[in-house]
């Protein structure tokens, strides 16, 4: 899948079938997450990758939104240094891996971390150390379902010159 195609067909994926992701397929969606931009290069990032059916299903009670944690076959936790642009950093990266997800032809869904009561608890779960910032929860699995999205059309979006 080229990645203009990859940009324009992804969409959240909340249930899956069940089947194990690779861990070399897991890495590489890490590896496309490290390599995103961020302000002065500073890449404030660190990646948890949960697999265990166990810490699955604590992250998903722990959440609001995020029950279908505890389906997927993993959850990559975006976790940054709390720098000055640490959310648009660990944004960036986090997209990447659902965009990557998608082109390797898995299901993703970001769970809401930053300012939610559950990035504290789940971090320290995790063992990550105080100060650290929980920026993004991403649910990662094969597809069990293919959903529409209503999107605002270009001609709505897109201002030439000015507003
Ligand atoms: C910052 C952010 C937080 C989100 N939090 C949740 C969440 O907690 N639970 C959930 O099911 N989806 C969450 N989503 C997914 C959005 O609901 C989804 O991206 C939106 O409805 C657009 O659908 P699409 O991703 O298929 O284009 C979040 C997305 C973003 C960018």
């Amino acid at each position: 899948m080229d990645c203009i195609c990859a940009l324009k067909t992804r969409r959240s994926v909340r249930a899956y079938t069940g089947e194990p992701v690779p861990p070399e397929v897991l890495r590489d969606l890490i590896d496309c997450g490290r390599l995103a931009a961020s302000a002065v290069n500073i890449q404030p990032w660190e990646f948890v990758v949960v697999t265990e059916p166990r810490m699955l299903s604590a992250i998903a009670d722990a959440t609001d939104y995020g029950k279908f944690i505890a389906q997927a076959a993993a959850c990559i936790v975006v976790l940054c240094r709390d720098t000055k642009y640490y959310l648009e950093d660990g944004c960036n990266a986090s997209e990447n891996i659902l965009v990557a997800a998608h082109a390797h032809g898995l299901g993703g869904c970001w769970i809401a971390g930053d300012k939610k009561p559950h990035s504290e608890t789940i971090r320290r779960m995790l063992g990550a150390p105080e100060g650290i910032r929980l920026v993004s929860l991403l649910a990662i699995g094969h597809p069990a379902e293919a959903p529409e999205k209503e999107k605002r059309p270009l001609k709505d979006v897109l201002h030439w010159e000015k507003f």
